[in-house]
């Protein structure tokens, strides 16, 4: 059985605690798109892990694998398995052959490009996490990507390496109008020997350690021989490059469909699995785009953002930038449900929303004279949808432990209205409640691997 959790809004929503949770019932952990722009925190017993490539099934000693369809910049995973091991833990990480390298001059080029969009009145910088995601997946697609599998074959290594590199040059010099001279920082990062001397000793540390694999065919093995696999998204839906808020979004697909084509498991395989959302239960958002339940209309929102962002330790895991807070959309939450096709939501940060004023949520939006339930298509449209708001009753402060192990009906009756009400509204049950970031606060109310 199969059992994918995508983040249904904008990322952060919390994934890391649930496929730490539930990974303890998967033989394996997937990640199957995106890279070291992830930030997924587990905390077991106080002790908290923030991870962007190895899977988080880490904590627990399950094997993780990076599937094809990650961009995978190999120093900060050594570096990160290299923190892990002398913290104690012994992860074990596959990488997929298929999967590409982000290389240096994708980071440079992140970084410039965001530049020129910001200082150019037609474009529109993205606010990226800068780790190179966005040019390693143009050059997968342009066909002069170099791949995992490169890296185990110098020869052929020197020869994308001569392809590619005098291009990104160029790029930056003749098109961009930047002079890159051999004193400068970037330089390695364009020199064709550096890179084949760096990259050719990373191939040879993956081939040491036994570490890359033929993904589809070794997750066929695992499926055939029993083994439950756990696809861990990253991002989330709205900004997934197909059916997020576009373009302001990262260069994969974080939704469900792409478990599949990231890891070569057959769609079958993952639609006979569960797929569950996993929900902030109310908006945070790093990164530039529209948020049309933002709370900055005045003072006193701003303030109350403030206050959940404090309370939410709202600040970006892998940038540290604050997040965007706003209140929960629905018609967000619909298009996440139908786009993945979810067989149940996990809603966390219940206890964040305790002990507030007022609790509203946005059902609908209004556009033009028309009332709409999802979100449309465009960011221009989609900006200047006016929000439609219910508001519900508020909960006090309670003890998150105690909540988690006394079970669902001891959570304050208004947070159960708040989740039913949600349920209800994107017609798919809640399997989970987050109480708190440790392992321990969540209240379960189903577990995927028993359904
Ligand atoms: P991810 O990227 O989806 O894995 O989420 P992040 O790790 O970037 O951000 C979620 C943050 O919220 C982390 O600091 C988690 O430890 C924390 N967290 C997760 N679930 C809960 C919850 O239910 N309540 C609270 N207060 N924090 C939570
Ligand atoms: P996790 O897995 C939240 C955002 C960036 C930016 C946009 C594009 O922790 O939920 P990129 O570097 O991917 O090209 O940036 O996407 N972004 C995330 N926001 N959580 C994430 O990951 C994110 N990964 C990328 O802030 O707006
Ligand atoms: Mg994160």
């Amino acid at each position: 059985m199969t059992l994918t959790i995508v983040g249904s809004q904008l990322g952060d929503e919390g994934k890391g605690a649930l496929v730490d949770r539930w990974g303890g019932d998967a033989d394996v952990v997937v990640r199957y798109q995106g890279g070291d722009n992830a930030g997924h925190t587990v905390v077991e017993g106080g002790a908290e892990y923030k991870l962007s490539l190895v899977p988080s099934g880490a904590v627990r000693g399950t094997v993780g694998i990076l599937g094809n369809g990650c961009v995978v910049n190999p120093k900060t995973l050594f570096t990160e398995i290299d923190d892990l091991r002398e913290r104690g833990l012994d992860p074990d990480v596959r990488v997929a052959r298929r999967a590409h390298v982000i290389m240096p001059y994708h980071r440079v080029l992140d970084g410039i490009e965001e530049e020129v969009k910001a200082d150019d009145d037609a474009g529109d910088a993205v606010g990226t996490t800068g780790r190179g995601i966005g040019p390693t997946y143009e050059d997968k697609a342009g066909r002069r990507g170099i791949r995992i599998a490169d890296l185990l074959d110098p020869d052929a290594l020197r020869e994308k390496l001569e392809y590619a590199v005098p291009q990104k040059r160029a790029l930056v010099e003749d098109v961009y109008g930047l002079e890159i001279g051999d004193d400068d920082e970037r330089a390695e990062a364009f020199d064709v020997d550096a890179l084949h001397e760096e990259f050719a000793a990373i191939g040879e540390r993956l081939a040491d350690e036994e570490m890359t694999v033929n993904c589809a065919d070794y997750l066929h093995r695992r499926s055939e021989a029993g083994d439950e696999i756990l696809f861990e998204g990253a991002q989330g839906t709205h900004i997934d490059v197909d059916h997020g808020n576009y373009p302001f979004v990262t260069s994969s697909n974080p939704t469900a469909g792409a478990a599949s084509v990231g890891s070569g498991v057959g769609v079958t395989t993952v639609g006979d699995g569960e797929v569950v959302g996993i929900v902030k239960a109310y908006l945070s958002r790093v990164g530039e785009g529209p948020l049309p339940t933002e709370l900055d209309g005045d003072a006193d929102e701003e303030a109350l953002a403030d206050d959940i962002r404090e309370k939410g330790g709202e600040f970006g895991t892998v940038t540290g930038r604050p997040r965007r807070i706003g209140w929960l959309d629905l018609p967000m939450l619909r298009h996440a449900a139908r786009v993945s096709g979810f067989t149940g939501v996990a809603v966390n940060h219940v206890d964040v929303l305790a002990g507030l004023d007022e609790l509203k949520v946005c059902t609908g939006y209004g556009l033009e004279g028309e009332e709409l339930d999802t979100v449309p298509t465009t960011t221009d449209r989609w900006e200047r949808c006016e929000p439609i708001y219910e508001t519900l009753d508020t909960w006090e402060p309670f003890d998150s432990s105690a909540v988690a192990e006394a079970g669902y009906d001891a959570l304050p009756e208004a947070a159960r209205d708040y989740l039913e009400f949600l349920a209800d509204e994107i017609d798919t049950p809640i399997y989970a409640v987050g109480v708190g970031p440790d392992r321990e606060e969540t209240v379960e109310l189903t577990n995927p691997f028993e359904e």
